[in-house]
């Protein structure tokens, strides 16, 4: 009986994996296995012989049994030891790529614009894009056989109203809205009945700048709209001032931004001029001033009206300005 336990036990110790020691169950444990074996033999024994031996046999059942369950774990362990050290973590390699999403440039470059003026004191505004004709054109001092009227320029509603085709309606609709002094900023999109190609859409993004007090002048617009263009870009630019004509200011300006995809040279996204139109500018006409609910005697205001559009391309140098509302992601993706 000794000899057996001893060869069992032995047996059930060397066993170093699950399966080994599977057999080694099985080998003595199992239906046709050498314990199983003797306990068949106990039934041609005498009755006193078959209870000794019986006895003695189930203990070493039981201790077979115990030994392959103790075994059973430190195998597991051991076996689940080693998987973990071939799979160690290395916390050096590089993660997985998240795909994350992008700023789109107009948003950006809104964000750097609503930023500048923040810091300035100005009031940020959000103005419909549908709007009358009153607030689009008669408000702004645009008479009604102006050539910009025409259906050409301007989407019509089935209800009579237009498709905003700037954001300085917002102008009329400030004053009403805000007690003067007070300066704000309008960004949004607008839009034209005109074809596209590189450097037109019928939808594109314009903001409005809008500054009303009691003395203002051509020097305080031009140091905002300074701010403006170094905080975009980051770094100081070139500009240069011309008389422009929009009914709606007096005088009126345009200012031009040295290109700065070219510096000045000369390239395609400046049309080889040096030149860009970015910001037509000007002192509020009077009779707008008289629209907006104020008295031109003693309310004074300037305006600009930065194309977005055309900023955010400067800025990311971009060639088309499809690009802008083409909803491609791979051009979304580069920014
Ligand atoms: N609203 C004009 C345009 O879209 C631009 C402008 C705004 C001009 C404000 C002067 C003052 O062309």
């Amino acid at each position: 009986m000794e000899a057996l336990r001893t060869e069992a036990l032995d047996e059930v110790a060397a066993a170093t994996t699950t399966a080994a020691l599977k057999d080694v169950e099985v080998r003595w444990l199992g239906k046709k296995g050498r314990l199983t074996a003797l306990l068949k033999e106990l039934g041609g024994l005498s009755p006193d012989d078959r209870k000794a031996r019986g006895q003695a046999l189930n203990e070493l059942k039981r201790d077979i049994t115990d030994a392959v369950a103790q075994r059973e774990i430190a195998v597991a362990q051991a076996e689940l030891a080693a998987q973990a050290a071939g799979e160690r973590l290395d916390p050096t390699l590089p993660g997985l790529p998240v795909d994350a999403g992008r700023l789109h440039p107009l948003t950006r470059v809104i964000d750097s614009v609503e930023d500048v003026f923040e810091r300035m004191g100005f009031h940020i505004l959000d103005y419909p894009e549908a709007e009358t004709e009153f607030f689009n054109f008669d408000g702004l001092n645009i008479p009604a056989d102006h050539p910009a009227r025409d259906t050409q320029d301007t989407f019509y509603l089935a209800d009579g109203n237009v498709l905003r085709t700037h954001t300085s309606p917002g102008q009329v609709r400030a004053m009403r809205d805000l007690k003067p002094p007070f300066r704000a900023i309008f960004p949004g999109r607008v839009y034209r009945c005109e074809a596209t190609d590189a450097s037109h859409e019928h939808t594109f993004h314009q903001v409005e700048g809008l500054m009303i007090d009691r003395h203002v002048s051509v020097a305080h617009m031009l140091h905002s709209m300074m701010t403006l263009l170094t905080g975009v870009f980051g770094r100081p630019v070139q500009v240069r001032l011309r008389p422009g004509f929009f009914p709606f200011v007096e005088p009126g300006f345009e200012l031009d931004l040295r290109c700065m995809v070219c510096e000045g040279a000369g390239c395609p996204v400046c049309k080889r001029s040096g030149w860009v139109e970015l910001l037509p500018c000007g002192l509020v006409h009077p009779n707008v001033i008289r629209h907006g609910g104020l008295d031109p005697e003693e309310w004074e205001g300037w305006a600009f009206g930065l194309g977005l559009s055309r900023l955010v391309m400067m800025r990311y140098q971009i060639d088309d300005i499809r690009w802008l509302m083409s909803g491609d992601l791979r051009f979304v993706r580069q920014f």
